[in-house]
């Protein structure tokens, strides 16, 4: 059989990067989308054939679409996507917190995930393909000021509503909601916490899971 292509946003480092590991090992061609070109190329040096770097701002439209259309027309058609891109902020709170930073982050958290969505579900129909998006323990919790888990509670929201418009044609969502993962997303490592790969063989075992199963949330905690 031919390899399935898997998109993946927010693959330059961390759970995205991780995510790219797990997936070619387990057979599958990915496509590297984030703004860091030269990690998104070193990355895909190591992996080979399989990987493409589509480098791009999630948070522009047009360069999503124009990144969309890249990897279709390399890998000739396109299976699961894994809408992982995201950012915190440096100041927590509302009353403390900076409106600019919402902003931007909310596009990323919020206005990436569906303009992702937006352009990649037409190719998803086609292959009664996947759609997964990174949530977080904090999209399903209550936290302190927290517009970082506002924009997950979004997504988590979003994606039991996609996983609903999409089972009308056999496609399938998944939410993936970690707690702590020691990734860049933090300053200083985190050795106890999640590590990138558990939450990469999550997405895996979701992307092999039979037609008839959806595997529509999968909740990971750091076991320390
Ligand atoms: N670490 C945790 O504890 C944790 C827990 C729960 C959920 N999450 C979620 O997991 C996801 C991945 O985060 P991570 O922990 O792996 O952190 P990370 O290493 O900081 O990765 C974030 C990724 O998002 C990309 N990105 C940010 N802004 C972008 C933009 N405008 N356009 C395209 N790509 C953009 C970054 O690449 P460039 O900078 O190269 O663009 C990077 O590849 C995020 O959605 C995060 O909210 C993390």
């Amino acid at each position: 059989m031919m390899n399935r292509t898997l998109l993946i946003t927010g693959a330059s480092t961390g759970i995205g990067a991780a995510t790219a590991r797990a997936a070619t090992k387990a057979g599958w061609n990915v496509a590297l989308l984030a703004r860091s070109a030269d990690k998104l190329e070193a990355l895909a040096d190591e992996l080979g054939t399989m990987a493409l770097a589509v480098p791009c701002d999630a948070t522009d439209r047009d360069a999503v679409k124009e990144a969309v259309s890249t990897v279709t027309d390399h890998f000739g058609g396109l299976h699961a996507v894994f809408a992982n891109a995201g950012k915190g902020v440096d100041n927590p709170g509302v009353e403390k917190g900076d409106p600019a930073e919402w902003h931007d982050m909310i596009h990323v958290n919020i206005m990436h995930v569906l303009y992702t969505a937006h352009e990649t579900l037409p190719h998803l129909r086609k292959t009664k393909g996947m759609f997964i998006v990174t949530g977080s323990k904090a999209g399903r919790d209550h936290m302190k000021g927290s517009i970082y888990g506002a924009t997950k509670w979004f997504v988590q929201g979003f994606a039991g509503n996609l996983a609903e418009e999409m089972r009308e044609w056999g496609g399938r969502c998944t939410v993936i909601t970690p707690g702590m993962v020691d990734t860049p997303f933090f300053d200083e490592g985190k050795p106890t916490k999640l590590q990138a790969e558990d939450i990469a063989d999550a997405v895996v075992f979701a992307l092999e899971q039979r037609d008839t199963s959806c595997v529509r949330e999968i909740h990971l905690m750091p076991n320390d």
